[in-house]
């Protein structure tokens, strides 16, 4: 079904409960655009069977199509159903759904989701979120929903309703409110190849799946860092988690006029009284430093500071994914 979008109206909001699931339903069936809470970041939802839902989505993203969607199902037989699943993927779907894991699987030969949104490739990504919104919508929608983060293309990912808001209001058709989401980074992504490959650090760390596996994951041939061309991950664009500030990685001293990302307890040369400072986790707590990542990357960009310094944070557990993300962030703004 063909929907008009919602150009110039400001876009609804509904506090999560019953009647936003209700609302959320009808609007994906009529093929409309809602944004959701998952545990990760906030996701954009439009029916994955749905070419015309798909393509107002892009547009309203104002996301290049050649970067395939992230199709998100109720549980593992659903995903089944659109992806053909090896020993491997079953075992990391068995142990890691519902939660942040995207696993990049070979289609199914009579696969419902839009080839849109897999942008012509054989393969499609998919994951089972445990927000219990998501899933109440999963579940009640009963059909594949593509939902990448609910954000602007090229801007940092949502994690409250307001980031949503000012990214996308009046561009898609519903917004669930669900609060902040409890992991703040996007979900891990695993490419069931001949071995497992890790295409994006995420919400899951790899250290937890290589620990369940037995073995190490894969790293992409030649990095995901790449802004052309169609890699693995097609959508590690290097500058995709941009602020509009410049990022300034690693910084052990703060120049004059730099707003200030910190981690840990530690005091740093050069913060003045009107510096304007977030601390991601005082106490070097890295889960912590995730959740508060891309909403004090959005707060310290709205101060205006030339330049957003970020002090060192460390690459264990979680950390992987903050450092992959920070590194976007800087990167073309060096
Ligand atoms: O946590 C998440 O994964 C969030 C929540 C909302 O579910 N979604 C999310 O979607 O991060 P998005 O669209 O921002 O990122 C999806 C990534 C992109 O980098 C895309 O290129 C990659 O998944 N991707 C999608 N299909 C793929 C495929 N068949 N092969 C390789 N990478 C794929
Ligand atoms: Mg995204």
């Amino acid at each position: 079904m063909q929907k008009q979008v919602n150009v110039g109206l400001k876009t609804p909001i509904l506090p999560a409960g019953e009647a936003a699931v209700a609302a959320a339903v009808r609007a994906l069936s009529e093929g409309g655009l809602v944004a959701f809470p998952t545990e990760t970041v906030y996701g954009l939802g439009a029916d994955a069977t749905n070419p015309a839902a798909i393509a107002r989505l892009y547009q309203a993203k104002g996301r290049p199509a050649f970067n395939p969607l992230i199709a998100t199902v109720g549980d593992l037989a659903a995903a089944q159903r659109i992806a053909r699943f090896d020993a491997t993927a079953l075992a990391l779907a068995r142990a890691f759904w519902p939660g942040p894991l995207t696993l990049v699987l070979p289609k199914t030969g009579d696969c419902a989701v839009a080839d849109l949104a897999t942008a012509g490739l054989e393969t499609i990504a998919i994951r089972v979120p445990s927000h219990p919104i998501a899933r109440e919508i999963l579940h009640a929608f009963a059909r594949p929903v593509v939902a990448p983060s609910a954000n602007l293309s090229g801007h940092v990912s949502p994690t409250t309703a307001v980031h949503v808001q000012s990214d996308l209001s009046g561009r898609i058709d519903l917004i669930v409110d669900g609060g902040a989401v409890a992991v703040g980074v996007e979900s891990t992504i695993v490419g069931c190849f001949e071995a497992p490959m890790l295409l994006r650090p995420g919400g899951l760390p790899r250290e937890q799946i290589e620990r369940m596996l037995g073995r190490a994951l894969l790293q992409p041939p030649g990095g995901a860092e790449s802004d052309s061309g169609q890699p693995l991950a097609p959508g590690m664009l290097a500058s995709h988690y941009a602020p509009r500030a410049k990022v300034r990685l690693n910084a052990s001293r703060l120049e004059p006029g730099e707003a200030l990302l910190a981690f840990g307890p530690g005091m740093m040369p050069g913060v003045e009284a009107d510096t304007a400072v977030m601390n991601l986790s005082a106490r070097s707590n890295v889960a912590e430093a995730a959740a508060n990542l891309f909403g004090y990357l959005r707060t310290l960009d709205a101060h205006g500071a030339h330049t957003i310094a970020v002090m060192p944070v460390p690459e264990r557990g979680l950390g992987e994914a903050i450092n992959d993300r920070l590194r976007r962030a800087a990167v073309g703004r060096e």
